[in-house]
């Protein structure tokens, strides 16, 4: 690394400022994203080698620092599974009955984990038109399946290619490929590999596309399929894994609610059964997500799950001071949410007239998480890669909302106005959203949501492409910005940063300026 005690180097020092000098010299004034720019330092980093992995809790390990919001407009089991796979998180809203968060979670958790540890069986005695419902109704992608008796023993399995409208009629038993046929291998021969031993058997059974588990009695334990394992060997390969669970399953975390009973205490027994049903669908974190996270009902919140899943991750928030960290991390959160009124369609800055700009926001409560041993995670506010990479300066991650809203794998129908192409996007404070259910999360009750001042706007969000395709671009972004401050990983981007103030002027500088321009810079803007 280059020395840093020139007089040339004093000079740097003197102008781009270390967050501890420059923050507290801005005392008074509250800054946000575009109020700053970073300054370049001596690098040795090419972008793409700089590793983006982030710990949130003991148990809560990223690949990349993004999390998708947990709203209804943007996150439930299609967008989560996407965000996983780009190794991030996504957090399932709670703008549905319990029993449909529960399914969309368990969505993301089987999804191409590896060893299917409950597979879909089918019995003999069911049509072949019962199992082409069942395919229907569940919206699977796949149409083999096992077949058990009573006493889940392995009968044979029904190969999908007898699946088909035609045999409707025909009973499962006549179409299977028997017990003998079927390719097996016993429980006990899996260790210490499962993949490994799975991606074995595939090599040396030319044709086979499904291997079923079995255990001394001849039950059936779990299925692999061929192209799980093959997915999952590419992806050790890649350079940005998904993020998965210590079962390889993708990671998932879902948003609870901090509800009242009817006499207007918490309820704390519906929050333990909700937060324990999760938790056994393999849930990897809870977030309790309010406009006031420092409050007494939000504080009780964390505790009581705290108490009753002592190892669970939980996300916590919405603060923006430092007693509010400390509040919430002594409460039991292991990772608290920085962010109120910065979000694209909140309103509770006009509304309410409180809030603090998010990058004075996020030093402030930084300092009381480095104090208390917590994360803290930027929420809202995000609107171009350049704004995560100014985030991970002092946070461990963002959470993003609009910026994912137009991806096809958030939840929402397309529409087309004047020959464009939308989704809509709405703040969980929005009228419509609080009668879905958000409600609490403003501290309304669902009932009068309609008769309170709203903190969110319905809005639309110009359908972008992919999220892949989106993340690249983000992604690509943060390590751009790594490569100009010389910083291999997060922890090195937190010490290298050195800020400067920037005026109106500058902000016109920072982007396109006095050109025409022919082609915008996509998803990254
Ligand atoms: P972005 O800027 O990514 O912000 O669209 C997403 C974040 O905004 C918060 N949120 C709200 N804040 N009123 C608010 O004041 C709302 O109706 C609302 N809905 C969401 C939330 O923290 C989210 O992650």
């Amino acid at each position: 690394m280059a020395a840093n005690s020139s007089p040339c180097a004093a000079v740097d020092d003197a102008f781009y400022q270390p967050a501890d000098s420059f923050f507290p010299a801005q005392q008074g004034v509250a800054l946000t994203y575009d109020d700053v720019t970073l300054a370049t330092q001596y690098s040795e980093i090419l972008p793409r080698d700089s590793s983006l992995d982030t710990n949130l809790a003991d148990r809560l390990h990223l690949q990349i620092p993004i999390i998708s919001a947990d709203m209804d407009t943007v996150t439930e089991s299609r967008m989560a599974i996407a965000m996983a796979l780009n190794g991030g998180l996504g957090l399932i809203h709670y703008n549905m009955p319990e029993r449909q968060q529960l399914s969309e979670v368990t969505r993301v958790k089987y999804h191409v984990h590896g060893l299917i540890q409950e597979p879909i069986k089918v019995s003999p005695d069911q049509f072949i038109g019962d199992v082409l419902t069942l395919i229907e109704e569940r919206h699977f992608s796949f149409s083999t399946f096992p077949i058990v008796d009573a006493q889940e023993r392995l009968l044979g399995l029904l190969p999908g290619h007898v699946v088909r409208s035609r045999y409707a009629a025909r009973k499962v038993s006549e179409a299977m490929m028997p017990r003998a046929s079927v390719q097996t291998i016993p429980e006990r021969e899996l260790q210490p590999d499962p993949i490994a031993r799975a991606d074995r058997f595939f090599n040396e059974h030319l044709g086979i596309h499904k291997l079923l588990v079995v255990d001394d009695q001849d039950r059936l334990r779990g299925l692999f399929t061929l192209s799980d394992i093959e997915r999952i060997t590419q992806e050790k390969a890649a350079p940005l894994k998904p993020g998965r669970d210590s079962q390889f399953r993708l990671l998932c975390g879902a948003a609870v609610s901090a509800t009242r009973n009817s006499t207007g205490d918490l309820d704390k027994s519906r929050l333990v059964q909700h937060v324990g049903a999760l938790a056994e669908r393999g849930v990897d974190v809870v977030a309790i997500s309010t406009a006031h996270g420092f409050s007494k009902g939000v504080g009780e919140a964390v505790r009581i799950i705290r108490d009753a899943y002592p190892e669970l991750p939980i996300i916590a928030g919405n603060v923006t001071s430092a007693s509010g960290v400390e509040y919430l991390a002594r409460c039991g959160a292991n990772a608290i949410k920085v962010g109120q009124g910065p979000g694209s369609i909140c309103t509770t800055r006009i509304v309410a007239g409180v809030g603090i700009p998010q990058l004075t926001a996020l030093y402030v409560c930084g300092k009381a998480a480095q104090e208390v041993g917590v994360r803290i995670i930027a929420d809202g506010g995000i609107s171009k890669s350049g704004d995560i990479v100014k985030a991970l300066t002092l946070a461990h991650a963002v959470i993003c909302g609009g910026l994912l809203a137009g991806c096809p794998e958030a939840p929402g129908q397309i529409m087309e106005i004047n020959g464009k192409l939308y989704k809509q996007y709405r703040g969980m404070g929005s009228p419509a959203a609080m009668k879905a259910g958000s409600a609490a999360r403003y501290g309304h009750s669902r009932d009068a949501a309609r008769k309170v001042a709203a903190e969110g706007v319905e809005a639309l969000k110009e359908v972008s492409a992919s999220l892949d395709s989106v993340m690249t671009q983000l992604v690509g972004g943060l390590q751009s910005g790594m490569g100009y401050l010389g910083a291999p990983n997060l922890a090195e981007l937190r010490l290298r940063a050195r800020f400067s103030r920037i005026t109106p002027a500058g902000q016109r500088e920072s982007a396109p300026h006095d050109i025409v321009e022919v082609k915008t810079g996509g998803a990254n803007g």
